[in-house]
């Protein structure tokens, strides 16, 4: 069977954020569809903005970027985009706009002009499957931090994108909360990207590892190789998270 179109090509690409310089430098990737890529890197490193970039909200300056075959470097990719595409800010403040939960989570479905049934069966099922549902009428504005980020993470899911990008999603998540989330996205078929510090849900989560460092792409491969080697972490800025040191404990004993 022929291998599907990847869900995000870029060659050579440069952007930074409106009026400042180039943040991203000459990027090279390709994300097969359905994959889950795990994106890490010190802070500053260029994650967010290269999610941002994705989405169609920062540019592409130079260099070639698709996703999901909408072409990043024009306005009408850039709009369009967002038609297949969830973004999760990494700050929730940034995300939620409507005085309820319910409202919140009905935005992205209404904007794609589904029928008010749709958009209650699409609410619904967000809600429930983030945990939310006695929250409806909640102020998404008064509610604590772990509890904003499933209230946007529920309005990502209520659009059911085909490419799904997480800033951050497991901070200021409780243990038991960052297990559920975990459980839920792996259980989506959606392409997954993951800019994340939290490099155990990478371990646990993604299929393959980009390490970002100073805007550029440092390393690729698999989540165990990237992640179990010392110097490149150390290098960037990270850590070999705490099952990978066990593994290499283990592996020096005779
Ligand atoms: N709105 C903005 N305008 C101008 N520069 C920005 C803006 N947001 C971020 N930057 C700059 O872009 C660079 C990359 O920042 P970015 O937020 O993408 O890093 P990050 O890898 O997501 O870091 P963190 O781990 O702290 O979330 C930094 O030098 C930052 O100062
Ligand atoms: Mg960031």
């Amino acid at each position: 069977m022929p291998e599907p179109a990847p869900a995000i090509v870029l060659q050579a690409l440069t952007a930074g954020h409106f009026g400042g310089p180039a943040v991203l430098h000459d990027l090279h990737w390709q994300v097969a569809a359905g994959s889950r890529v795990g994106l890490v890197g010190p802070n500053g490193a260029g994650k967010s903005t290269l999610l941002l970039t994705l989405a169609g909200v920062i540019p592409a300056r130079q260099g070639t970027a698709t996703v999901e075959g909408f072409d990043l470097t024009t306005l009408a990719g850039r709009r369009g985009v967002p038609q297949v595409m969830g973004l999760l800010l990494q700050d929730p403040d940034d995300q939620l706009l409507e005085t309820s939960v319910a409202g919140d989570v009905a935005l992205g479905p209404t904007s794609q002009g589904l029928s008010a049934q749709e958009i209650t069966a699409r609410v619904d099922e967000a809600l429930l499957a983030t945990g939310l549902g006695t929250y409806r009428q909640r102020v998404p504005q008064r509610l604590s931090l772990g509890e904003k980020k499933r209230v946007a993470l529920a309005g990502v899911l209520a659009r059911r994108p085909t490419i799904i990008l997480l800033d951050e999603p497991t901070a200021g998540l409780d243990p038991r909360g960052r297990r559920e989330l975990i459980a839920l996205l792996a259980g989506l078929s959606a392409t997954l990207v993951v800019a994340t510090h939290d490099l155990e849900l990478v371990l646990e989560l993604c299929s393959a590892a980009t390490v970002m460092d100073g805007g550029r792409f440092v390393a690729l491969g698999f989540p165990r190789d990237l992640l179990a080697d010392g110097p490149l972490m150390d290098g960037h800025g990270l850590e070999v998270p705490w099952p990978l040191r066990g593994q290499l404990r283990a592996d020096r004993c005779p």
